[in-house]
């Protein structure tokens, strides 16, 4: 019976991490898959989850079954930082523990799908796995621009495609550091999307898997925080990969908010059984890991200051990338102005094929760079390959 299932491609993202491992060349530069790198090219586990770990091991009494909302005492702590100080309004918002944040995005698709949602909107491009969940999980797609050619958000392709949308469908937005684009939202268009939601009473999915890389954790949480504020229901999937660098333990969550609080136990019953059904329950120790610097004031400063300084250099990175102005045929100054780790490049795919075998430089064949993989010392020799193959 197996013997009809077809050959997949892989993962092209993922593949590239084999790829670039498997170059001898000592100036290989990484600009693939999505993972935060300091200055030297090292992703080091940030200091407070290494005392939390620390603390873990010495405290955890026990490893039984917590269930399949996984650590509440992590989900609850984590909500603040994302959703801001206006509590649970009124038991209108509760969450759960996810395998990462795509373990949220597939359990607010399904929790959508369940419900019967016609339409599921989504901005392109988008992170490639969100196409792969939504079909997985059976939903119609719609498509809109996310980006115009400027470098700005497509607002007239959002409202158009919001325009034509109603109760029952959804739209998948993400919350900060767009991934490709690195094109977000300003606060006056988030202001407008929820009033646009409002109006129509399409379900907003919010996919917030960089809060802290872009402008700072407040200033990445106002799109999340004004949608919530305005609308009646709302799913909100969380990552703490990239912000807390847990990225192979898989810690995430999912928020939801019924329009009161008897939706919203419906809605976790729902969510419950789903995880239930997919993966029981989430692995444990990231997560407590988070827990246990968020209810320790200093170990929270000391995460919150590994963040800043992780933002700032990306931004130093942006900074030097548009004071290059163009290489070749690409014009860089639009870099600057954009957020968190991603910015998609107009490169063909045989130009990005060229800058992989001839000079080392591994990206995704979309065009996406991953702007944390570069450094004050390979920038200059980026640049100036993307100006040889473009050029
Ligand atoms: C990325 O887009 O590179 C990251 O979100 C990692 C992933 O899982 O794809």
């Amino acid at each position: 019976m197996l013997d009809r299932l077809d050959q997949q491609p892989a993962d092209a993202l993922l593949a590239l991490i084999k790829m670039y491992e498997a170059d001898t060349r000592p100036d290989k530069i990484d600009l693939g898959v999505g993972v935060y790198r300091t200055a030297d090219g090292g992703t080091p586990v940030f200091r407070a989850i290494k005392q939390a770990e620390k603390r873990l091991v010495d405290t955890q009494g026990t490893k039984a079954y917590l269930g399949p909302e996984g650590d509440m005492g992590f989900v609850r702590a984590l909500m603040p930082h994302v959703l801001g100080d206006a509590g649970n309004r009124d038991g209108r918002i509760d969450g759960m523990q996810t395998p990462g944040g795509t373990g949220a995005v597939r359990l607010a698709v399904a929790l959508a799908q369940k419900a019967g949602v016609r339409n599921l909107l989504m901005g392109v491009p988008s992170w490639p796995n969100h196409k792969q969940i939504l079909d997985d999980c059976g939903v119609t797609t719609v498509t809109f621009d996310h980006a115009c050619e400027d470098g700005s958000a497509d607002m007239g392709a959002l409202r158009e495609a919001l325009g034509k949308a109603g109760k029952d469908d959804a739209v998948l937005l993400h919350g900060a550091c767009h991934n490709p684009t690195g094109v977000d939202y300003t606060n006056e268009q988030w202001d407008e999307i929820a009033d646009l939601l409002g109006e129509t009473g399409a379900l907003p999915i919010i996919d917030l898997a960089y809060q802290g890389l872009g402008d700072g954790m407040e200033e990445d949480a106002y799109g999340v925080r004004k949608v919530i504020a305005s609308v009646p229901e709302a799913l909100v999937a969380y990552s703490c990969d990239k912000n807390f660098g847990l990225y192979r333990d898989r810690v995430g969550a999912l928020y939801v908010m019924g329009a009161n609080a008897d939706e919203t136990v419906r809605i976790m019953s729902n969510a419950a059984s789903l995880a239930r059904a997919n993966w029981s329950m989430p692995p444990d120790h990231g997560g407590a890991s988070v827990r246990l610097i968020l209810e320790d004031e200093d170990l929270t400063a000391d995460w919150l200051d590994e963040l800043a300084s992780m933002r700032e250099r990306i931004g130093a990175v942006r900074a030097k990338l548009a004071e290059a102005g163009t290489a070749g045929a690409v014009d860089l100054t639009k870099l600057g102005a954009q957020k968190g780790m991603f910015a998609m490049l107009p490169v063909s795919k045989e130009q990005v094929e060229r800058l992989r075998k001839d000079h080392g430089v591994y990206m995704a064949g979309s065009g996406r760079i991953n702007v944390a993989g570069l450094t004050m010392g390979n920038i200059d020799a980026f640049v100036a390959a993307l100006a040889d193959v473009t050029g």
